[in-house]
């Protein structure tokens, strides 16, 4: 069951994360995240190298609305956010779904983490929520597709039993599909994370 949201957690090393939605009002937090992004971690991101997020990109992806598009936003609550309007938590990593225009149980997953934070658990934890929240709205079958050379998705997607579908007229790109019947059993967060009192409400 989707858990209530916002929902502070831990992770492995302490630090405090509040896991909340993305509204469509998050452009500052989105534009301040991207600006913390490596340009190799742009690149795995958008499959392009690009200095900023460009207004027509950014309409894109805070186009939420809830169903049809999910994002779940982690922000480190132990420091100060980039944008002034949010009092707390440093934006550290999106994760986001689009259901399919055609079949709303098919849905493409997308994430990014900034680079401060890779390797200690933002990853795992922003794509379970997200994942979670699928199963929990209808959907049976998240794809992601990531750049062939991209190790660090490659293994956290092949560590939740997502399996991978190779295009053989283009090697570049690797597409995974992550069925529900093979994540939901272990997915809940409440279980695998300490939460901690939600601190707004
Ligand atoms: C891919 C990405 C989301 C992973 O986030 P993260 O917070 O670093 O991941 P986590 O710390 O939760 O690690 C999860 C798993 O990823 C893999 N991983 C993480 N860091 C890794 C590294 N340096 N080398 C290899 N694998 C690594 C491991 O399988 C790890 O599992 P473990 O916890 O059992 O060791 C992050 O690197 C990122 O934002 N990259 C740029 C954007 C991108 O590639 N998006 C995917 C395309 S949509």
């Amino acid at each position: 069951m989707n858990p209530q949201y916002p929902l502070d957690v831990e992770l492995g090393d302490g630090t405090p994360l509040r896991l909340r939605l993305a509204t469509p009002d998050d452009r500052d937090a989105l534009a301040a995240g991207f600006a913390r992004l490596s340009p190799e971690s742009r690149v795995a991101r958008f499959f392009t190298g690009m200095p900023d997020l460009s207004n027509r990109l950014l309409d894109r992806l805070l186009d939420i609305d809830g169903s049809r598009h999910v994002a779940i936003v982690g922000q480190d609550i132990s420091r100060m956010s980039d944008v002034e309007q949010q009092s707390t938590g440093l934006g550290v990593g999106v994760a986001r779904y689009i259901t399919s225009s055609t079949d709303a149980t098919q849905a493409e997953i997308a994430i990014a983490v900034i680079d401060e934070y890779h390797g200690r658990g933002v990853g795992r934890l922003l794509l379970d929520a997200l994942i979670d929240h699928a199963v929990d709205s209808g959907i049976t079958t998240c794809t992601a597709t990531v750049l062939s050379d991209n190790t660090k998705m490659i293994r956290l997607l092949a560590s939740m039993g997502a399996m991978p579908r190779w295009d053989p007229g283009d090697r570049t790109v690797v597409e995974f599909e992550i069925p529900s019947f093979q994540i939901s059993p272990h997915r809940t967060l409440s279980a695998a994370w300490p939460v901690m009192p939600a601190r707004i409400a």
